[in-house]
């Protein structure tokens, strides 16, 4: 009787334990890539997390638009998505090093860049730059930037603005690891001026509106420019990343992130021509 009792009990164990795979199985509807949720390709991501709104790290978490698009992208595709903050340096360095599949860090798409990574198609139009400074220095254009010392990020599409005005390493340039570093060299008063992506200066300057900083735009000089998603080149993921950003453009996923970061609706148009 004991045993019996036992046996059926084992027996209804093992049957549900059974239907419980089976219903799992069920469940976990495979993805875009053929895998189910269990066994999804894991992509390791390297950013600059001091770039609000495109990524900042929020009580210990790494968030902003790149963050939430990625992830968004890498359900659609059917991948996981593993986003460390390496800084700017190495994550271009764990692309070239094959360590890192993706760099999503607001890069802009540029002819130097795609000699050596794949970029996935537009996903944000950015309006060039803007120059900020202290209210106590007095900055009209960008000509200006010659007789101030002027910071900016190291590597950045920013400090080949710079410049493009001031002159290749001209001594009253400083370069700065982060994006965060350059601010924090600008509020202290080290450098006079700094020149970076416009989003990211209007965005610092709402979330700092005590920090006495004013912002001037050179559009004669600084040009709009796009952001894309890099890969290592050759990678294997690109194709897939396209295809999922072309589907969240047209199933409102990318507009629902997009206005929760920036407050506003997309140009979907403008990007996707
Ligand atoms: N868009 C600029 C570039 O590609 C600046 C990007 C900086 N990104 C960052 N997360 N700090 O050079």
């Amino acid at each position: 009787m004991k045993i019996s009792f036992k046996k059926s009990l084992f027996a209804l164990a093992a049957s549900s334990a059974l239907l419980l795979a089976a219903c799992g199985t069920s469940q976990n509807d495979s993805n875009k890539n053929g895998s189910n949720d269990n066994q999804k390709k894991v992509l390791h991501v390297g950013t600059e997390a001091t770039f609000p709104p495109f990524e900042l790290v929020d009580k210990g978490e790494l968030t902003g638009f790149d963050v939430e698009l990625l992830k968004a992208l890498g359900e659609e595709a059917g991948y996981g998505i593993d986003i460390k903050n390496t800084g700017w340096d190495s994550m271009l360095a764990g692309l070239d090093s094959k360590d890192l599949d993706i760099g999503m860090s607001g890069i802009t798409i540029k002819k130097d860049r795609l000699d050596s990574y794949d970029f996935s198609i537009p996903y944000y139009e950015s309006e060039g730059f803007l120059i900020l400074f202290k209210d106590n220095v007095d900055i009209k254009n960008a000509e200006d930037l010659k007789n101030l010392k002027v910071g900016v990020q190291n590597g950045t599409t920013g400090a080949e603005a710079a410049e493009s005005v001031v002159g290749k390493n001209a001594k009253n340039i400083s370069k700065y690891e982060s994006s965060g570093l350059m601010f924090q060299a600008l509020l202290s008063g080290s450098v006079d001026a700094a020149v970076t992506d416009k989003p990211v200066a209007e965005e610092y300057i709402k979330q700092n509106p005590d920090s006495n900083i004013q912002s001037v735009e050179d559009k004669e000089r600084f040009k709009p420019e796009y952001y894309g998603i890099a890969f290592q080149k050759g990678s294997p993921y690109k194709e897939d990343f396209d295809k999922a950003l072309i589907t969240l453009f047209d199933n409102g996923k990318y507009t629902e992130i997009y206005k929760k970061w920036f407050n506003e609706d997309p140009d979907l148009e403008s990007l996707k021509n």
